[in-house]
């Protein structure tokens, strides 16, 4: 449990100027990475963000020499030193992209020994399509318990997904960077993160063509070298904030953003009669009427993201007239809506379709998260709500959000933690 809780009052509009840090999905791939490069990397632009935290020990204990400077928000790593192939699933437990390191331990030694990722609870969430693409690049792999296994030179090849996954085709990339003759990647996933890592993987002198496409050719290269990268801003914070800039009314210049990274949200907010005007790399968000009620459905890249579908789904609750919103990528994503009950929401949910019923006033309440972007759809349902939210459980937003309160804070919100008296028996 964690030791403290947010209180946010709510019905203050934001105001001002904010900045969207380095994205969490592309940090997490690109990391790892690192591992692939005969010589020391430096990234740029990182979020100072539990995630990246973890994927630091991660590296330390594989004997990589990191230097990691949150503040500056950059890491240099040495993997010249790395002398294991393992990594235990007391770490790879503390994160979902921890499954990164079997593709990139295979690609850097043809070996990996990882335990099983960890990450939000956000439904089943399969390997199979990463296991396959290591087993067409010629590994043999295993699942023994907790730890999968993964051996075999690699060997460029055909693979066909199955399903999209960006976590499969950046695995199946990461594997396939440095092995022997050529790999083309079928039914690719075309997030930007697989993009900024496909710029990172030809910046270290590896041959990847067509990221951003369904079909990624990748010609292996026996070495790769150093490389100095900066990272793209993360898609997902961008969404949150232009979201509660929009859930309480304000007036938000978000800078240092790709606008055409979000243009599926960006339609969205216009649908409902948000006003969203941009510039190269700033979005200006605000609200001078009401806002209308729209129909969600969740897709791939280019479509409206998942992880923005929670804090969405919470603007929704106060838009005039009834939102369809239809989750297909994840089972079990609308769990802040069931606490968003609590605060007078009214939603009905029937698997993985939500109906919101817009109502004119929300109130605040307590809640918990229960996955990264659920805490961040609370903190929009709280800047909303009449009254005081208390979110329990927000070391979730954490792991992906960097300096939240504080950004939000600087645009005028009422967000604050208060310490969780720990339960005694009497
Ligand atoms: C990534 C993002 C996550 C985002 C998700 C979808 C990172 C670190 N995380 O997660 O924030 O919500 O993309 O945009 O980038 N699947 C299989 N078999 C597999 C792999 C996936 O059936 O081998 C299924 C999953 O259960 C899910 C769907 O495919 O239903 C998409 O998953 P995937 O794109 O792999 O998501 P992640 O990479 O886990």
């Amino acid at each position: 449990m964690d030791s403290y809780k947010l209180l946010i009052t709510g019905g203050i509009p934001l105001m001002g100027e904010t900045y969207v840090s380095g994205g969490k999905n592309t940090s997490v791939a690109v990391i790892p990475a690192i591992l692939l490069s005969d010589e020391p990397c430096t990234i740029e632009n990182l979020p100072d963000i539990e995630d990246v935290h973890v994927l630091v020990d991660i590296l330390r204990d594989l004997g990589a020499k990191v230097d990691f400077d949150g503040r500056e928000r950059r890491i240099t790593v040495d993997p010249r030193g790395v002398n294991t192939h393992t990594v235990p699933y007391r770490q790879s437990k503390r994160m979902r992209a921890s499954y990164y390191f079997l593709g990139a331990l295979l690609g850097r030694c043809g070996q990996a020994d990882v335990g099983y990722p960890g990450g939000c609870t956000i439904g089943n969430r399969p390997v199979d399509q990463h296991l396959k693409a290591f087993r067409a690049l010629g590994a043999e792999v295993e699942e023994r318990g907790a730890i999968i296994s993964a051996k075999g030179k690699m060997m460029g090849a055909g693979v066909f997904f199955d399903k999209i996954t960006v976590g499969g085709t950046i695995n199946a990339m990461l594997a396939a960077a440095k092995a022997e003759g050529n790999t083309i990647l079928y039914n690719a996933a075309k997030e930007p993160h697989i993009v900024d890592l496909a710029n990172f993987l030809n910046s270290m002198g590896a041959k990847v063509k067509g990221a951003g496409t369904d079909t990624i050719r990748i010609t292996g290269r026996p070495h790769l070298h150093g490389s100095v990268y900066t990272v793209i801003p993360d898609q997902i914070e961008t969404g949150t904030l232009m979201i509660a800039a929009a859930a309480t009314r304000g007036d938000v210049t978000i800078h240092g953003c790709i606008p055409t990274h979000m243009e599926a949200l960006t339609a969205k907010l216009l649908e409902m009669g948000v006003q969203v005007t941009d510039t190269d790399d700033a979005i200006r968000v605000r609200t001078v009427r009401g806002h209308r009620a729209v129909n969600i459905k969740t897709q791939e890249y280019p479509g409206f993201p998942t992880d923005l579908q929670q804090p969405m789904s919470a603007l929704l609750t106060k838009a005039g007239g009834d939102s369809i919103v239809i989750e297909t990528i994840f089972e079990s994503r609308f769990k802040h809506l069931n606490e968003m009950r609590r605060m007078g929401a009214r939603v009905q949910i029937l698997d993985q379709t939500a109906i919101i019923e817009g109502v004119s006033e929300l109130y605040g309440a307590p809640v918990t998260a229960t996955d990264l972007r659920a805490g961040a759809a609370l903190v929009v349902a709280g800047l909303m709500a009449k009254g005081t939210t208390e979110i329990y459980e927000p070391g979730f937003i954490e792991r992906g959000y960097e300096h939240i309160e504080e950004k939000l804070r600087s645009l005028g919100a009422d967000i604050r933690r208060e310490p969780v008296e720990a339960k005694t028996d009497n």
